[in-house]
């Protein structure tokens, strides 16, 4: 009797359990943000963002205020890095003019932090330019006039924010510094050898001073973003697509890099944002030294669609 009604008990259980197929079934890659988005997951936290201004940098911007942070967009586009601190109130946000290459003002970017806020928190260098859009043969690769420029912004740039944001948050034992590689840094064909160097540079400095960092308490990861059509990519992608409609770059970024455009929406610069927000918060406490790809699955496959 007492089998027989457990027998019953587990048929009924098993039938409320939602799988696939079932209508309530929900994948967690599907839902459209974290579920703990209401909560404020950086109160009173202070964070310096290169790159801020724009795309990737400026959608993080805005979570991390969303998320209680304190955030000083350091970028090189003075009217938008006015007004998407304008946006999000004086109380949250402020712009200061940064330019990555010169590492003497990467360094003030810091320490008007401290002065202005007390302390750095998190370090977001995430600045960078794309390389040449049309994807050169090796032969007419253009060494002075593209790969060190490009080196400059997107490698020189992220070791001195490492460098600066290091030297306020060791001492204090604590912080998350968070930077922008890209998918282009860990698979070939996506970009031109100066991007993609210089974004695997990234991956391998996060790496050399991870150990370092972390004997501190002091935690730096990597963020590998896919296709996102910031305007990085859509200047990027017209070059390398003329002719094409900012609508028609928008479909083949989603559909020709996202494995999983057919299941929801294309990739876009919040996706990044939540990425972000997981490693500069505590939740992230014993992540340290890892690439956080975003991509839809893209570089670990051969068949993007
Ligand atoms: N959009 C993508 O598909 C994609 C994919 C992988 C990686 N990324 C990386 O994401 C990061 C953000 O790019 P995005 O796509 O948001 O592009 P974006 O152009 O919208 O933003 C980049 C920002 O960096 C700023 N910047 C450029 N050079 C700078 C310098 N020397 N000093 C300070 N700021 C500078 C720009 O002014 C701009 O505001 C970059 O590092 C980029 O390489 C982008």
């Amino acid at each position: 009797m007492f089998i027989r009604a457990l027998q019953v008990a587990l048929r009924e259980k098993s039938n409320r359990i939602i799988g696939p197929g079932s209508p309530g079934f929900v994948v967690n890659a599907f839902s459209s943000a974290p579920s703990s988005q209401s909560q404020q997951r950086l109160a009173g936290k202070v964070a310096v963002i290169t790159g801020g201004a724009s795309g990737i940098g400026k959608a993080t911007a805005a979570e991390f205020v969303r998320h209680g942070a304190k955030v000083i967009i350091a970028d090189v586009q003075d009217d938008l890095g006015h007004a998407a601190a304008a946006e999000l109130g004086p109380g949250a946000a402020c712009y200061t003019r940064c330019d990555v290459t010169d590492e003497a003002q990467v360094a003030a970017a810091v320490d008007l932090a401290v002065s202005r806020h007390g302390k750095l928190d998190v370090m977001f260098n995430n600045a960078g330019i794309s390389g040449n859009p049309k994807l050169p043969p090796l032969a007419a690769v253009d060494l002075a006039g593209g790969f060190d420029r490009v080196m400059a912004t997107n490698a020189r740039g992220v070791l001195a924010g490492l460098k600066h944001a290091a030297r306020i948050m060791v001492p204090r034992g604590s912080g998350s510094i968070i930077c922008t590689a890209s998918v282009a840094g860990v698979v070939g064909g996506l970009a031109d050898p100066a991007y993609s160097a210089s974004k695997a540079a990234v991956l391998g400095m996060v790496r050399a001073v991870a150990a370092e960092l972390g004997r501190s308490g002091v935690r730096v990861n990597a963020i590998s973003p896919g296709a996102v059509p910031t305007p990085l990519l859509m200047r990027s992608f017209a070059s390398r697509f003329p002719g094409k409609s900012a609508g028609e770059i928008r479909r083949v970024a989603a559909e020709g890099f996202n494995p999983m455009v057919a299941g929801t929406a294309a990739l876009e610069a919040e996706d990044i944002a939540w990425a972000a927000l997981f490693l500069a918060s505590d939740e992230a406490k014993y992540v340290n030294g890892h690439n956080l790809v975003v991509d839809g699955g893209l570089s670990v496959t051969i068949n993007a669609k």
